[in-house]
């Protein structure tokens, strides 16, 4: 089997370099994405394996990051549960989620059947990538797809998704074991298909007190992570966006790594998480957008945050920016690379 730095630091195992690769490394700051989205709308691309697999190519070959992470969008699987989904650009649900009956509706269908255009694109990844960096794939945690969900599209306060949670639990905890259970089916497909290691996006975990997260969030968050394939083998990344708040609670949930947004001094984050999980972040992706030189020293400055010990991936807190300067994000990789772990 091939050694990867990305799979060994997520294991806290010795690298020879630091691992990076970029959340939204494929994405509107390429030209040869946007010169793809000419002439496809984002739902076509997602389901089209040569052109979703294309665009997950384009950050390999012009970044030189470690990993590779699948094309696609945290919403595609929900879909097939019976939801109309839209982007523009980000996702818009016609008819959001917000009652019994509506939940109970909520199909969780065999994802061979509802998304082979996913474990399509992840085989033929495999092939096109013959080994040079492993293949992550990814998911929304059931929080963050439920938001989405029940507000049917992305919120500055979340009152409706949170009122429900608050007025009506059983039937908000009906629709994360849903999302459950439909999330373990899927990430487990994508594993079998070829996905070397796997992220859960729990974005808006942030919006959460951290009583909250624990009763409605964590649980599933935990379920999903300790239920998939190949433990010790492919390792687990929970993501959470300005989840200082919640960082002791997050090295619970059964993943392998934690990553973590820049609103928290690695090392801090690094001392709070302890030594059971391996930490991936945290430059905020603004800083991409300041000269060459700004950019080469805060990364540095988020390296030596990182500290010596084994187990770090860098990252950026959060998404490149679509107005991020292409040469930047080369400089962020090289300068991680050139960066000698001690
Ligand atoms: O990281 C990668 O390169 C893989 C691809 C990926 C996309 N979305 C592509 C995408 C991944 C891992 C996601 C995850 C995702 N999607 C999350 C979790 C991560 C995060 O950013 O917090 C969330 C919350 C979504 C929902 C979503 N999809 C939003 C909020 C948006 C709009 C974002 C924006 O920048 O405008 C999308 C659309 C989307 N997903 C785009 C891409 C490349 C832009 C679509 C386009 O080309 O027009």
């Amino acid at each position: 089997m091939a050694e990867f730095r990305f799979i060994n630091a997520c294991f806290r195992r010795p690298v020879d370099r630091i691992p990076v690769w970029i959340m939204r490394q494929a994405g509107r700051y390429l030209p040869e994405y946007r010169a793809v989205r000419e002439r496809t709308d984002f739902l076509t691309l997602c389901k089209t394996p040569e052109l979703a697999a294309e665009v997950t190519l384009q950050p390999i070959r012009r970044l030189g990051v470690d990993a590779a992470i699948l094309f696609s969008d945290i919403l595609i699987p929900v879909e097939p549960m019976g939801i109309k989904l839209e982007f523009n650009p980000g996702p818009l649900i016609a008819d959001p989620v917000r009652d019994r009956s509506r939940i109970s509706a909520l199909q969780v269908p065999d994802p061979g059947r509802s998304v082979p255009f996913v474990l399509r694109t992840i085989e033929r990844l495999r092939r096109q990538l013959d080994d040079q960096v492993p293949l992550i794939g990814f998911a929304g945690s059931p929080f963050t797809l439920a938001a989405y969900l029940v507000e049917g599209r992305g919120s500055k306060e979340w009152t409706v998704l949170k009122k429900l949670m608050y007025t009506d639990p059983v039937s908000f905890h009906l629709l994360m074991s849903r999302l459950t259970d439909m999330t373990i089916a899927y990430l487990n497909a994508q594993i079998d298909a070829g996905a070397q290691a796997i992220q859960l996006f729990n974005t808006w975990a942030v919006i959460l007190s951290p009583d909250d997260y624990e009763e409605f969030a964590l649980p599933y968050d935990r379920r999903v992570l300790t239920s998939l394939k190949g433990a010790g083998q492919v390792p687990r990344i929970l993501f959470g966006q300005g989840s200082s708040g919640l960082l002791e609670l997050m090295a619970t949930a059964g993943a392998d790594v934690v990553g973590v947004d820049w609103r928290i001094d690695l090392a801090k984050a690094r001392e709070r998480l302890g030594d059971g999980v391996a930490v991936q972040g945290n430059l905020d992706p603004a800083v991409l957008l300041a000269p060459r030189e700004v950019v080469i020293e805060r990364t540095r400055r988020v390296l030596r945050q990182a500290g010596s010990m084994p187990g770090y991936i860098f990252n950026l807190g959060h998404g490149i920016l679509p107005e991020t300067p292409v040469e930047n994000a080369i400089a962020v990789v090289e300068t991680v690379h050139g960066f000698l772990p001690t």
